[in-house]
């Protein structure tokens, strides 16, 4: 069976707290219990990791080339900081969608960098918790569509 991994970076433990009127109310254990929903009727397996620490994000891509078809991947703050998930991403060559709850590029200047868009495949951002869905569905095409491995 197809294997995605879900990767949620810094903070992100956080929603449903964290500044509500700009990431929603819903908890990441309710974005991941919707996401698993969709991932039944997609016929695809998830497995989800949110961590604080960028070592364990590398990480954890470097380990996704044995036991995963795609990556969905929020790096969250490190997004717009990080070499090392960029060349982590770029050495696995696992294919990766890049979520955003916000539209980074209506934000701060700072957020409108990302140094590890250029290592995946593509990018959703400004949806929501929603974005993670649309993510899931692209890639599970693209991997049904033999323009990936799995
Ligand atoms: C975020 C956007 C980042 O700029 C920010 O640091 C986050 C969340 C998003 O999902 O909108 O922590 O990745």
């Amino acid at each position: 069976m197809t294997k995605i991994l879900v990767l949620n970076g810094p903070n992100l433990n956080m929603l449903g707290k964290r500044e509500p009127a700009l990431y929603g109310k819903e908890t990441l254990d309710d974005v991941i219990q919707g996401l698993r929903e969709r991932a039944g009727t997609l016929g695809v397996e998830l497995e989800h990791v949110q961590s604080n620490e960028e070592g364990v994000l590398v990480s954890q891509i470097l380990a996704s080339r044995e036991k995963f078809d795609g990556i969905i991947l929020n790096p969250a703050a490190y997004t717009h900081t990080s070499v090392a998930l960029r060349d982590a991403l770029q050495a696995v060559t696992v294919p990766c969608v890049e979520v955003h709850l916000t539209n980074t590029a209506a934000r701060e200047e700072f957020r409108h960098v990302s140094l590890t868009a250029g290592a995946c495949l593509g990018q959703i951002m400004g949806f929501g918790a929603m974005g993670y869905h649309l993510a899931l569905i692209g890639l599970v095409q693209y991997l049904k569509s033999g323009r990936g491995p799995g």
